[in-house]
């Protein structure tokens, strides 16, 4: 069925950016612990903003994403020094993007516009855009902190619809998360999941409409509409 896509919504964290990338210093800094830091360190971003937004707790991602960090750092059981600290976050305001990301941007912003929609709050998000070089490829660059609840919160999914004028099912969400895809399709978005990793489908009664493993093959998803 042909339907009109008014945009095209990105998550930014896992799908614009790597998130690993702060593994190889992480891993410099704490040899044989890198991958765990990296893993637990994510993990428990995604496990706060959670336990914030049910408890109705908001807290900026940023200062969540410190938070995490230094307890990932007491799990395993490593000593972060302040200097640490400051050169782990700042790798994190500029994370680079994943390699297909902004050619592939590219090419989809010929077929309609784009937004970010993201747990990240305004000025992360501005400043990881600005430093990948990706600010001007974006019609509206959308954060939860606008209704301080993160995603899967309706709320937040709201914001696209909101920001396009026009309703979920003719905007395509588009995350690496897979349990993201599923709340946008869930709320009413045609979602479509990057599966970088290769990762199940999650086991909670939604599929999204389209999967891929980067995000070349979204140009595909977009064009068979
Ligand atoms: C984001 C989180 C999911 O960018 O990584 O919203």
């Amino acid at each position: 069925m042909k339907t009109t896509i008014s945009g095209i919504v990105f998550d930014a964290y896992g799908t614009l950016f790597d998130v690993y990338a702060v593994e190889a210093r992480l891993e410099a800094l704490f040899p044989g612990k890198g991958r765990a830091l990296a893993m637990r360190w994510r993990d428990k971003q995604i496990d706060y903003s959670r336990l914030r937004t049910m408890s109705g707790r908001y807290q900026d991602f940023w200062t969540l994403t410190g938070d995490a960090l230094d307890y990932a750092c007491e799990f395993e059981r490593v000593s972060l020094s302040a200097t640490g600290r400051d050169e782990l976050m700042a790798i994190y305001e500029r994370l680079p993007t994943h390699p297909e990301v902004p050619a592939a941007l590219q090419v989809l912003r010929a077929r309609a516009p784009l937004a970010v929609l993201s747990n990240g709050n305004e000025t992360m998000l501005r400043k990881a855009l600005a430093g990948a070089g990706l600010a001007h490829l974006f019609a509206h660059v959308l954060s939860v902190e606008r209704v301080r609840k993160f995603k899967t919160a309706p709320e937040a999914y709201q914001l696209g619809p909101d920001a396009f004028g026009a309703p979920a099912e003719n905007l395509v969400f588009v995350s690496s998360n897979g349990w993201d895809a599923a709340g946008a399709a869930w709320f009413g978005y045609r979602a479509f999941w990057i599966n970088r990793a290769g990762a199940p489908r999650e086991r909670l009664g939604v599929a999204p409409e389209g999967e891929g493993r980067t995000m070349d093959d979204l140009a595909g998803f977009i064009d068979a509409d």
